[in-house]
């Protein structure tokens, strides 16, 4: 039978160092939040290593927010949320879990992990998982070496176990110590369950610590890891960008050895939704969110915005595009500066230009609008070209109407359509038109003032350096 773990991911502090007012859990981070990091981790640690898993988020600090959340974006999962009331300590905060999270105490073994530390991955907490079992220790913390442990508890090691002395409590030898630890531990639940009852809050901090349940002489272990990495806490701001530096350059890395093009690792963000196909190029600046796909040969110039969107392959998008909910299909080209808004689906091989927008449009194959206009819930049909400064007027001040261009149709420049509107298939609708009436297919339709020409009456009108003189 596979074993049975309970993962206690503490999550009641205030945050109070970040100085925004979102709870620390929810903050924003490469489009998720800070706690569905270290929750993803110890979620796939478990699906590799087959256990029995149940989740105890400890919350406290605007917990239904936190428990709303997490609630509606893991349905698949069995979550409990256990109330921490006051703050008072990590060892506290487990109490609360284990009081608060049905089936806990029944657990084999228990996974202590922080809300806030987005870069641990599955690879750590597997060798958390396989030290504690090939060492038979009941207990086990994920440690590491770093040249400024200030802040951190120190591991105080013992020929066998060892001690965390918390930097308020520590003694200047004490101090000195580079090897601190990561705030994530492994234990055999019936060990902690026991050890939990003696800690007590006799320290600087009169809080009882978490840290107090590791003593000399017992079956407990500290792993020490290489790279501090993976243990980065998010208590301020300044760490947030560090977490988010490491994470895009952590993610652009896994794309370009699956063989996506990334020039330059340190300026593209690349969510870790979107999903890119080998053979994809992105230049610097773009930055890619939410359930985005790129397919082989495509190219991304720089500074593209892509939100929620399909690119389908060999599709070129322009410098400083920004398209959100949108569908390019192969080999069409986008931008520059264009701006694709939800609902726009663009056929193969059409051409849309600098400073076009559109909206709620379904454009066939090889439509071409190059140059600014604005085109909102509209159908154009294939090999329709559209020239510069066309515009769908679609809105009446309270309803959206519908433009219909048919198959093969010619739009002259600055041409407005005044919708609802249907114009046929192989139509030429002359520049400068204003279109209000239906357009049957294969008619000519213009719409303009009639051009006056008035010989020699320039110089009434032309005045200043404008003005015509005489003499000449
Ligand atoms: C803790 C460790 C320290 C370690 C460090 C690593 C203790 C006593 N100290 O210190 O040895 O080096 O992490 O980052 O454990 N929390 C609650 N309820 C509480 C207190 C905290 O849920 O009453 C949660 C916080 O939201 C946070 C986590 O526990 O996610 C850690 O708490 P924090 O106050 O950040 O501990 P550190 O001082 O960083
Ligand atoms: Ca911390």
């Amino acid at each position: 039978m596979a074993d049975k773990i309970g993962i206690a991911v503490l999550a009641a502090g205030l945050g109070k160092r970040m100085g925004v007012d979102t709870a620390k859990p929810l903050i924003p981070l490469m489009g998720r939040r800070l706690v569905d990091y270290s929750l993803q981790a110890a979620n796939e640690f478990c699906v590799e290593q087959s256990l029995d898993v149940k989740f105890g988020i400890v919350v406290g600090h605007q917990k239904e927010k936190v428990e709303e959340y997490l609630k509606e974006e893991y349905k698949n999962l069995s979550i409990d949320f256990p109330v921490q009331k006051e703050q008072k300590g990590t060892a506290d905060a487990l109490r609360a879990y284990f009081e608060g999270c049905s089936g806990a105490t029944s657990t084999d073994y228990t996974l202590v992990i922080c809300a806030d530390t987005p870069l641990i991955t599955k690879s750590e907490l597997s060798s958390l998982w396989e030290t504690l079992k090939s060492e038979n220790w009941n207990s086990i913390a994920a440690s590491f070496k770093t040249n400024k442990p200030t802040g951190y508890g120190r591991i105080i090691r013992a020929d066998k176990g060892f001690t965390i002395v918390e930097e308020k409590d520590a003694n200047e030898e004490e101090r000195k110590v580079n090897e601190v630890n990561s705030g994530l531990y492994l234990f055999e639940t019936k060990t902690i369950l026991n050890n939990l009852k003696s800690v007590d809050s006799n320290n600087k901090a009169g809080e009882f610590y978490l840290t107090d349940v590791f003593q000399k002489d017992a079956e407990v272990g500290a792993l020490c890891f290489e790279s501090e990495r993976p243990f980065l806490g998010v208590n301020s701001p300044v760490q947030l960008g560090d977490a988010v530096h490491e994470l895009k350059l952590r993610i652009n890395e896994e794309h370009q050895n699956r063989g996506v093009l990334i020039l330059e690792r340190a300026h593209t963000y690349i969510e870790p939704t979107v999903k890119i196909e080998p053979g994809a190029t992105i230049f610097p600046g773009c930055y890619l969110h939410g359930k985005t796909t790129i397919s082989t040969g495509a190219h991304l110039e720089p500074g593209c915005v892509i939100k929620d969107s399909h690119i389908a392959s060999d599709v070129l998008i322009k410098a400083y595009s920004y398209l959100e909910k949108a569908k390019v299909s192969s080999a069409s080209q986008v931008g520059p500066y264009a701006r694709l808004r939800p609902g726009t689906e663009l056929g193969e091989n059409c051409k849309i230009g600098n400073f076009v927008e559109i909206k709620k449009a379904k454009l066939d194959e090889s439509v071409s609008i190059s140059h600014l206009s604005y085109v909102g819930d509209a159908e154009i049909g294939e090999n329709v070209n559209i020239g510069c400064g066309f515009i769908t007027c679609n809105y009446d001040g309270e309803a959206k109407h519908k433009t219909v261009i048919g198959k093969n149709s010619f739009i002259g420049s600055d041409t407005q359509v005044i919708a609802p509107i249907n114009i046929g298939e192989s139509v030429f609708v002359a520049s400068g038109s204003t279109i209000n009436q239906d357009i049957p297919s294969e008619a000519f339709s213009l719409s303009r003032g009639r051009q006056v020409i008035k010989e020699k009456l320039a110089s009434r009108f032309l005045k200043g350096k404008w003005a015509i003189n005489k003499k000449n």
